[in-house]
């Protein structure tokens, strides 16, 4: 029985909890949260027997033999280390790091601790995007000419998840000096891993970032709302490919979509996924169907999701992906879309 202790208990952390109790052999035994009403309704509402108000605590219990990492961004790199070198097992919410320094020094401690490491970069558990990134790899597109994905939600539209103008939850999203890397680094890092992971690397990419404005002196309370909202990226992939991405907030009337389209010069895949309604879609513009255009769905097989694989790298000791040179490598990405919003140019990998 493996012994998990989620660290952070906030909205995501719902999400762990119920996914780890769905699996045989493990347990979540512990959670920790410097915010104490949290961590009590968290641990009631999911019976976990024990709490701890410090990682420290966590760490040197015994009670635990892996952690799950849940917390804001700015939390990650430090929480990952320290467990890691109390030789647990990381399971650590996407983005990695706040940049490519910080991911690399994970991702090494991860190497030396020789623990299993997973970054949570979880619409990798689209059994859709599985079967596209296997089509692909079989050369029933052929050569990639474009890709075109897109991660659109609005909640600074829709109150739908709540009221971001008063809720912790989402104001720190809004604030670089809370951590965050706005939409670019919160779901951009999905998307770009959604692209990646079945095309293949980035070689240059160019991007504009946009806040717009949204409160009185984008001010409210402590928070300074100036992190990027809306992110638009051009990008030239290794294999020659042009690759056209867009993240927003802004995009009203999409929920929580995604939506990656991959052209070859023998065929295409279209993913889509509509996180609030779970559809998970997969049409292929494949063979003679090229000729007229025709899409056709194409039923996928089931894939373990990220928390099942995570259990069971730990049970067999083989690493499973994505694992944090995964979170790295997108993290690179992240950091040249960043330079390109500030200097404009292309900015190569
Ligand atoms: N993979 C996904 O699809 C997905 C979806 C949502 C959020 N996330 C990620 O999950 C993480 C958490 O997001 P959230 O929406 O749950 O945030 P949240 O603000 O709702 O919750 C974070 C919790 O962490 C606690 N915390 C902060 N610092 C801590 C520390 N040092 N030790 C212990 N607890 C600490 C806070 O008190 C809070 O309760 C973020 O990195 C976010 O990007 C991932």
């Amino acid at each position: 029985m493996i012994r998990i202790g989620i660290i952070g208990t906030g909205g995501m952390a719902r999400v762990h909890a119920e996914e780890f109790s769905k699996i045989a052999n493990c347990e979540v035994v512990a959670a920790c949260d410097l915010n104490a009403s949290r961590l009590a309704s968290f641990v009631e509402a999911h019976n976990i027997p024990y709490a701890f108000g410090s990682v420290e605590a966590l760490l040197s219990s015994g009670q635990v033999d892996a952690v799950s990492i849940v917390t804001p961004d700015p939390f990650h790199k430090n929480l990952s280390i320290q467990a890691l070198e109390a030789g647990m097992h990381v399971l650590c919410e996407k983005p990695l790091a706040l940049n490519a320094s910080d991911a690399k020094e994970m991702a090494d401690a991860a190497k030396k601790a020789k623990c299993i490491n997973m970054v949570n970069l979880s619409y990798r558990n689209a059994h859709s995007l599985q079967k596209a990134r296997e089509l692909i790899a079989m050369g029933r597109i052929g050569n990639i000419r474009h890709v075109e994905a897109s991660y659109l939600q609005s909640w600074l539209v829709s109150p739908k998840w709540g009221d971001w103008k008063t809720e912790d939850t989402w104001l720190w999203r809004l604030s670089s000096a809370h951590g965050s890397k706005g939409v670019l680094g919160d779901v951009g890092v999905h998307i770009l891993d959604f692209v990646r992971f079945p095309v293949g690397d980035f070689a240059s990419v160019n991007c504009t970032l946009t806040t717009f404005d949204k409160a009185e002196n984008n001010q409210i309370g402590e928070y300074h709302l100036d992190a990027n909202d809306s992110a638009l990226i051009t990008a030239r992939m290794n294999n020659g490919a042009m690759a056209s991405i867009h993240a927003s907030r802004w995009a009203t009337g999409h929920l929580n979509d995604l939506r990656l389209v991959i052209h070859g010069d023998k065929g295409a895949v279209k993913v889509s996924l509509q996180l609030d309604q779970e559809w998970d879609r997969l049409e292929v513009c494949l063979d003679d169907d090229v000729i007229d255009c025709v899409w056709k769905e194409l039923k996928c097989d089931h894939t373990p999701n990220i928390y099942q694989r995570f259990i069971q790298s730990i049970l067999s000791g083989v690493q499973d992906q994505p694992d944090f040179e995964a979170g790295l490598q997108v993290q690179r990405v992240l950091d040249a879309c960043e330079q390109s919003d500030q200097s404009g140019q292309t900015v190569l990998l």
